[in-house]
C-alpha cells in the first residue's frame, strides 16, 4: 500500500517523536496545519513558458539576493495563520517528520508518516520546495522565482552563502530577513563544512576539508549508490526498518547537523526534524540534495534508475499550493523537473574525479 497523508491535514497530533527534549521544544510541537473547509484535489502540473532556473547561492547576484530577501520577509510578514506565511511553511517539515500523521486509513495506525528514512525522501522534499518556491515567487510577483540551491559539493560553496548572517538594514543581522538565532556560531562563514560531520576531520586546514568532501560526495552518489534503492532507500513498511538512501543519511544529514546549534536542547533550528524549517538555510540546503537527485540520474541515465513500484510511485502528500489551495500530489509526478517548470543553474562537479 502507498504511504498516503490524509486528506484532513489539520486531523494530526502533536509531533513529539525524535524531539530529546519536547518540554523545552523553542519551536512548539504544535505542527498541525490551518484547516480547510474543501478536500484536497489531486494536483495537476501547471502549463508554464518559461522555465524557473534556480541559481547557485554564492553566485548570486546582488540584485537576486535583494529578490530573494524580498520574498522571504514578505513570507514572514504575513499572519502566523496564513498557509504561506514562515510558520506554516515551517510546520510542515514538523508535521510530517516527527509522527503528526499516522497511517489509519491503510490499515496500520502504528506506522507514523515520516518521509525520512527512507524512499519519500527525495519525492516528499521536492513537493515541499516546489510549493515552497512558487509561494516565494507569488509573493514578490515573479513566476519564474527559482530557489537558490546551496552548493556545498563544490569547493566554492563549502561554507554557509553569506547572505545568511550578513548585517541587514542599519548593520544588525536580526533585520536580515534570512538570519536565523539558532545556528552553531562556530560554523558561520568562513568555517568550511565537513560534509562527513565525523570528528575524525576535525581541525583539518581547509585545503585537506575541501578535499574529504569532495570524497565524501564521490562515495556517497557513485560507490555507495549503484543501485536505486542504494540511492534512495526503500520504501516504509510496518514491518522491517527501511533501508537509507546515501545522500540523505550522508551528506544531507551532515549539513544539519553541522548547521544546527548544539547548545539548543533539540539542536535547533536545523539539527531536528521538528524546527529545521524554520531556517530559510534549510530550503536552500534543500535545493541542493534536490539537485543530487537530478545529478545522479544524469551522471548514469541508462542505469541509475527512479524507484519504479506502484508502493513508491503512487505515496502522495498534501500541501497548500501558491494559490491557497489543497491539494494532494503523488511521487509518479515529481520525477521530471523540467515538466515541473524548473531546472538548477549549471555547476561543476569536480567530485567526479574525486574517486577516493
Ligand atoms: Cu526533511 Cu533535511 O530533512
Amino acid at each position: 500500500y502507498p504511504i498516503t497523508a490524509p486528506d484532513d491535514i489539520s486531523d494530526c497530533v502533536a509531533a513529539t517523536d525524535g524531539v530529546q527534549d519536547p518540554d523545552n521544544a523553542v519551536r512548539g510541537v504544535a505542527c498541525c496545519p490551518p484547516p480547510s473547509t474543501s478536500a484536497p484535489k489531486n494536483y495537476v502540473l501547471p502549463e508554464f513558458t518559461e522555465l524557473r532556473i534556480r541559481p547557485a547561492a554564492h553566485r548570486l547576484t546582488p540584485e537576486y539576493v535583494a529578490k530573494y530577501k524580498a520574498a522571504i520577509a514578505a513570507m514572514k510578514a504575513l499572519p502566523d495563520t496564513h498557509p504561506h506565511s514562515w510558520k506554516q511553511q515551517g510546520k510542515i517539515h514538523c508535521a510530517y517528520c516527527n509522527g503528526a500523521y499516522s497511517q489509519v486509513m491503510n490499515g496500520h495506525p502504528e506506522l507514523k508518516l515520516q518521509v525520512h528514512n527512507s524512499s519519500l525522501f527525495f519525492p516528499f522534499h521536492r513537493w515541499y520546495l516546489y510549493f515552497y518556491e512558487r509561494i516565494l515567487g507569488k509573493l514578490i510577483n515573479d513566476p519564474t522565482f527559482g530557489l537558490p540551491y546551496w552548493n556545498w559539493d563544490n569547493p566554492t560553496g563549502m561554507m554557509l552563502p553569506a547572505m545568511f548572517e550578513e548585517p541587514g538594514p542599519n548593520g544588525n543581522p536580526r533585520t536580515n530577513p534570512l538570519f536565523d538565532a539558532f545556528r552553531d556560531v562556530s560554523h558561520l562563514p568562513p568555517a568550511i563544512i565537513d560534509l562527513n560531520n565525523r570528528d575524525d576531520n576535525a581541525g583539518a586546514n581547509c585545503v585537506d576539508q575541501i578535499a574529504a568532501n569532495l570524497s565524501t560526495v564521490y562515495s556517497q552518489m557513485v560507490t555507495n549508490s549503484p543501485t536505486t534503492s542504494d540511492f534512495f532507500g526503500t520504501n516504509p513498511d510496518p514491518k522491517v526498518t527501511p533501508k537509507v538512501g546515501s545522500i540523505e543519511s550522508g551528506a544531507h544529514t551532515a549539513v544539519h547537523i553541522w548547521v544546527g546549534n548544539p547548545r539548543m536542547p533539540n539542536r535547533e533550528d536545523l539539527g531536528n526534524f521538528y524546527s529545521a524549517g524554520y531556517d530559510p538555510a534549510f530550503y536552500v540546503h534543500h535545493s541542493n540534495v534536490d539537485r543530487m537527485w537530478q545529478i545522479w540520474r544524469d551522471i548514469n541515465p541508462y542505469k541509475n534508475l527512479d524507484p519504479s513500484d506502484d508502493d513508491w510511485l503512487n505515496a502522495s502528500y498534501v500541501f497548500y499550493d501558491e494559490n491557497e489551495e489543497l491539494v494532494r500530489v503523488y511521487n509518479r509526478d515529481c520525477v521530471d523537473i523540467h515538466k515541473m517548470g524548473y531546472d538548477f543553474e549549471n555547476s561543476r562537479l569536480p567530485w567526479l574525479q574525486s574517486r577516493p
